[in-house]
């Protein structure tokens, strides 16, 4: 199915048989269309829920805790243009009937948002079991292209095939798909793991995220969003700007900090604390100044901070 889907996605990239118009699917023609105005919009990052994790020491309301951030999402004012998950939506299981449910699960979670439209991409706790088969199924293509108000996003899947990579398959779709992209117009690419190597002996990284690097070193306004390492994290390759989410599951120590990557405890006196989403506010036209700077504005928000003061009413 996952062939049939990247050949259909590639099409529609192309417009062949007019397939982005008839069936009202996102491509880029979108956002190079007139259609296409560019004009301000925000969106959320969400990301590492792990629905199905047991682990009282790390988070007792595990539970729980996805439903806090769908609720607080649900609370903003305006609501967000859309909502991207980036990746490990599900705790990892070798059962195959159980990783089944728990994406089912976590898409009724899920589909408690207001926000009109909803983004997902794989981690590897959802795709390394079975190469992502059972992700495509819940949750379509794990690569994909959009257009929004005038900037491109483009979905990189970088967990479903062994060794972290995007392989060479997908690179070479990168390459096809960037060939559509003006070298001047705002990308923001979303992935699961760093591109770059932030700390490969904790996986950190994207084996071949490098050549990906460089199919973008022509393009002047990239910004990549992920997860996967459960903190805020900021870094700059060059002239292009990454920036990881904190999780809502639990927090991870900073790189290289203790000698295992292991989940930072939970802490009572601080429920929730290191946990949270991100707002990106989008304002294209901006990066036209200079060097991008002020086209997105990143800003976290703590999940801590969102809960209700006890006797508050709902
Ligand atoms: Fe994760």
């Amino acid at each position: 199915m996952g062939s049939e889907m990247d050949r259909l996605t590639f099409m529609k990239l192309l417009g062949i048989g007019g397939a982005v118009f008839a069936t009202g699917v996102p491509g880029f023609s979108e956002a190079l269309g007139s259609a296409a105005k560019a004009s301000d919009f925000y969106f959320v990052q969400l990301t590492d829920t792990h629905w199905g994790f047991e682990g009282p020491k790390a988070n007792p309301e595990a539970m729980g805790t996805l439903g806090k951030a769908i609720d607080a999402v649900n609370a903003l004012d305006p609501q967000p243009d859309f909502v991207v998950f980036t990746g490990d939506l599900t705790h990892i299981t070798d059962d195959a009937a159980l990783r089944r449910r728990r994406m089912a699960e976590f898409k009724q979670q899920a589909g408690r948002l207001r926000a009109r439209q909803i983004r997902y991409l794989p981690g590897e706790h959802d795709a390394s079991g079975d190469q992502g088969e059972a992700y495509r199924e819940a949750f379509g293509p794990s690569r994909y292209v959009f257009a929004h108000k005038g900037i491109h996003f483009i979905a990189l899947d970088n967990v479903s095939q062994e060794g972290s990579i995007l392989g060479e398959e997908q690179l070479k779709w990168f390459a096809g798909t960037l060939g559509h992209v003006p070298k001047d117009a705002p990308l923001v690419i979303f992935a699961h793991r760093p591109l770059f190597p932030l700390y490969p002996d904790w996986d950190w990284t994207t084996t071949d995220g490098q050549l990906a690097l460089d199919l973008l070193k022509n393009h002047r306004f990239v910004t990549v969003f992920y997860g996967h390492i459960h903190q805020e994290h900021h870094h700059t390759t060059g002239h292009i700007h990454h920036h990881a989410a904190t999780s809502l599951i639990f927090p991870l120590p900073a790189p290289g900090s203790t000698p295992k990557r292991a989940p930072v405890p939970w802490d009572p006196a601080h429920p929730y604390q290191g946990l949270g989403f991100r707002q990106i506010h989008a304002q294209p036209g901006q990066q036209k100044a200079g060097d991008g700077e002020g086209l997105l504005q990143v800003s976290e928000k703590a999940l801590a901070a969102t809960q209700k003061p006890a006797g508050t009413p709902a």
